[in-house]
């Protein structure tokens, strides 16, 4: 098993889902169909593409096989995201075979990746766009429209489709992922994103504050605010598209520098309501003005992701995650001393270039040092082109990997179980996000340390509204009580 997947955020088993809106009346008769695997990151920008088409008139649809158009937005993390996409390519084929016509594209960091490479290999696709490309697709689709191939892979440093309201894709009305930043500037050795998503870029704060109330004002009730590395999150004034100044009364309370916690505060006052996520915290860069500001606001939940990648100094050094474990660990303190009752998760890869026993057990010890609430659980996959590739063999056997892999899951159960029994006989404010999978007699949600609640349906709650429940029993993944 390679995830435990308590939160949707960093789920990358929510692979392959769909995207289906509701029609737009100015039809253009033509149907989109949108598939999307890998990151949050990337469900959101799948928002973004059906936008840019629903102001074209395309409407989506569940079902490929009677689409116009059908696109793929995909993941290069690790080689078995990438088979996936080619497996389900293949599945693709049929439905060309029937429909000539039809568009096959393929969007996100896998086409990035390979940029025309892909066209040459799959001989079914006839769109390959990057991430910073989506503007181009009407024009694009027009292309393959009068029989050519288009390939647009352009890496931008300004592109942050700020202005770009996403449609909500298979959405709850409840949570909605609001995308603040691009692309990454770290350059983690084994890591493919800062070559498929290119230079890191935020974007302009007021349009991240309009998009959130106006999501507030839809009834949505809590966001998630996405970037490769939330805490570098920086916006000067200077940096508006249309060269003009912005003012720092403009900005409400920030200055003319607007920084991942000025941001955290300007969202979190929108409304008490509306609660507020963030993800991915980097261990280098999160502060304690940050920590201070999630202690601050009740509405900011008291999660915190901060992967860890590595127990190891040695291995972390390789990875070029540019923090030890003594740093890593302080900043594990420091959350506990500013937010005394958060809950962190974690993102680990076992079987790294040399890794030895005994570094892997420094990754075990640091599980036990944490006793994170989650954590999201990988071996090493080699990826072409990044630094790892390039500098070191990639030498551990994969019955070694798994075999780590196995112990860092073990752990982490028992951790993850830890953690869910310590709310037991507490009562927790969670969202309610709908029925639970199992019953519709009840209900589902989350708590402010993102563990799933599931409760009685009681007379006089609905999904979207906030229901103080009493935790009396806990299976592995879940919190069972009742309403209070
Ligand atoms: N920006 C985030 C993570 C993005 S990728 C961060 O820096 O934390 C999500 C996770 O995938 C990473 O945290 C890492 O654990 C894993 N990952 C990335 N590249 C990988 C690779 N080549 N092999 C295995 N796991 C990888
Ligand atoms: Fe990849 Fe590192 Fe950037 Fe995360 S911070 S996206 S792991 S390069
Ligand atoms: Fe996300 Fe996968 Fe790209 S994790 S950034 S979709 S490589």
């Amino acid at each position: 098993m390679e995830f435990l997947t308590p939160d949707k955020t960093h789920d990358e088993s929510r692979q392959g889902e769909a995207l289906v809106l509701e029609p737009v009346e100015k039809n253009n008769g033509r149907k989109l169909y949108i598939e999307s695997y890998g990151c949050a990151m990337n469900f959101s920008d799948s928002e973004i593409v059906a936008s840019i088409l629903a102001e074209k008139g395309f409407e989506t649809t569940s079902d490929y096989n009677n689409a116009d158009v059908v696109f793929i937005n995909t993941c290069s993390i690790r080689e078995n995201a990438e088979t996936r996409v080619r497996n389900r390519l293949k599945e693709f084929a049929g439905a060309k075979g029937k429909n000539p016509g039809m568009v096959v594209g393929v969007l996100g960091c896998m086409a990035e990746r390979l940029k025309s490479k892909f066209l040459e290999e799959e001989k079914l696709v006839d769109v390959v766009v990057g991430p910073d490309a989506y503007r181009d697709l009407p024009n694009l689709i027009d292309r393959v429209d009068e029989g050519q191939r288009a390939v647009n892979v352009l890496l931008s440093r300004e592109e942050t489709y700020a202005d770009i309201s996403p449609v909500r894709l298979n959405s709850n009305g409840i949570n909605a992922f609001v995308s603040i930043m691009r692309g990454c500037d770290n350059m983690c050795s084994f890591c493919v994103v800062p070559f498929t998503r290119g230079r890191e870029r935020s974007r302009d704060p007021h349009s991240i504050v309009a998009e959130c109330q106006d999501l507030f004002d839809k009834g949505y009730r809590e966001v998630t605010l996405l970037g490769q590395n939330v805490d570098s999150y920086k916006w000067n004034a200077s940096q508006l598209a249309d060269g003009s100044e912005q003012s720092a009364e403009d900005l409400g309370e920030a200055a003319d520098v607007v920084n991942f916690a000025n941001l955290l505060e300007m969202v979190a006052l929108i409304h008490p309501d509306l609660r507020v996520r963030f993800s991915t915290s980097h261990p280098k860069d999160i502060t304690d003005e940050v920590l201070y500001t999630i202690a601050k606001y009740d509405n900011i939940c008291n999660y915190i992701h901060l992967p860890v990648q590595s127990g190891n100094s040695r291995i972390l050094e390789l990875m070029n995650r540019t923090y030890d474990r003594a740093w890593y660990m302080e900043r594990v303190d420091a959350i506990r001393r500013i937010i005394p009752d958060c809950a962190i998760s974690t993102d680990i890869i076992t079987g790294f270039c040399t890794e030895t026993e005994e570094e892997h057990n420094d990754t075990l010890t640091m599980m036990d040092y944490v006793q994170y609430d989650y954590a999201y659980m990988f071996m090493y996959s080699e990826r072409p082109g990044t630094l790892a590739a390039k500098r070191y063999a990639d030498d551990i056997p994969e019955p070694i990997k798994a075999m780590r892999l196995k112990q860092v899951v073990a752990k982490q159960q028992q951790y993850s179980y830890v953690r869910l029994q310590q709310h037991l006989g507490r009562v927790e404010r969670v969202l309610i996000e709908g029925y639970s999978k199992k019953s519709d007699k009840d209900y589902c949600g989350r708590n402010d340390k993102n563990a799933m609640v599931v409760f009685p349906v009681q007379e006089g709650y609905k999904p979207g509204q906030y229901a103080n429940v009493l935790v009396e029993r806990c299976t592995t993944a879940t919190l069972i009580g009742k309403i209070i």
